[in-house]
């Protein structure tokens, strides 16, 4: 039967790969890597990086595919909805075209398929179809939050407290939750900004695991100015950005035992 390995190639630094990723890539009879706009060449060439260190099997056969583009009109919903059948269409294609019944198709995942990545239900849009059998195997990826606590030198959670793990978008319509710790992802709208609290603290990192991660932290309310403005001049340098940080407000005194 074919087989999908969704591989996770860690958040930026090819060093990340684990030795059972370096030992997934080298099954995989054909690797798809996407690529699309500054972001993503910057992203494919980490992938094409790795390809370069870590592939030795002479055989495999790299393809790449132009990621289609996310509608921008309409409800949210329906846009990421039609982005991801588009997108299980050219997997299914390339499992019906490019691999043969009982080979290997992998696909490189920016730090771990189960965080912010829509990889797994995308394949499970494939699978529903039903044109073509397949089964899967998940290699675990280091993620942006694990680069971002090893490049801080802290831990993510206070002892017995939760964090919750949330996106720019939701934190900037208010603290979510009940858990005393934010980690946030996805933040195009830099919403540490929103956040009123006076003890906050922040853990903030762009760029992690590459040549240009910027690490910065200390009191939100002293920093959230800095970071706006070096994430801006980042961003104008290097034409993308991606970062990631942690929020930490004071918890109770039973919480924080
Ligand atoms: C679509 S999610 C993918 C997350 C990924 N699966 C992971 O395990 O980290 C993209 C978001 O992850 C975060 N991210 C990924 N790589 C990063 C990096 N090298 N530096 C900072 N943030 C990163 C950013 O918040 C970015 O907006």
């Amino acid at each position: 039967m074919r087989k999908i390995l969704v591989i996770g190639i860690g958040a930026g630094n090819p060093e990340h790969m684990t030795v059972q990723a370096i030992g997934a890539l080298n099954r995989a009879d054909v690797l798809l890597i996407p690529t699309k706009g500054d972001e993503k060449a910057y992203l494919a060439a980490v992938r094409r990086d790795i390809c370069d260190r870590f592939l030795t099997n002479a055989d495999c056969r790299i393809l790449d595919y132009s990621v289609p583009v996310r509608r921008a009109d309409g409800a949210y919903a329906d846009g990421v909805h039609d982005w991801h059948r588009a997108i299980a269409a050219i997997y299914e294609r390339t499992l019906l075209g490019e691999v043969g019944e009982d080979q290997t198709l992998g696909l490189l995942v920016w730090g771990d398929p189960m965080l912010y990545d829509s990889t797994l239900r995308i394949i499970e849009h494939v699978r529903t179809a039903g044109n073509v059998t397949f089964e899967t195997e998940v290699i675990p990826g280091i993620t942006s939050v694990q680069a971002l606590c090893a490049g801080h030198g802290i831990a993510l959670n206070r002892i017995g407290l939760p964090v919750e793990i949330t996106t720019g978008r939701r934190l900037s319509e208010g603290w979510p939750g009940t858990a005393r710790d934010a980690l946030v992802m996805l933040d195009g709208v830099q919403a540490f900004r929103t956040v009123d609290d006076p003890e906050a603290e922040i853990w903030w990192g762009a760029y992690l695991g590459t040549p240009h991660e910027i690490l910065l932290s200390g009191r939100l309310a002293d920093m959230a100015e800095t970071i706006t403005e070096t994430r801006r001049k980042a961003r104008e340098e290097h034409g993308w950005i991606m970062d990631t940080y942690l929020i930490r407000r004071p918890a109770s005194e039973e919480g924080a035992a």
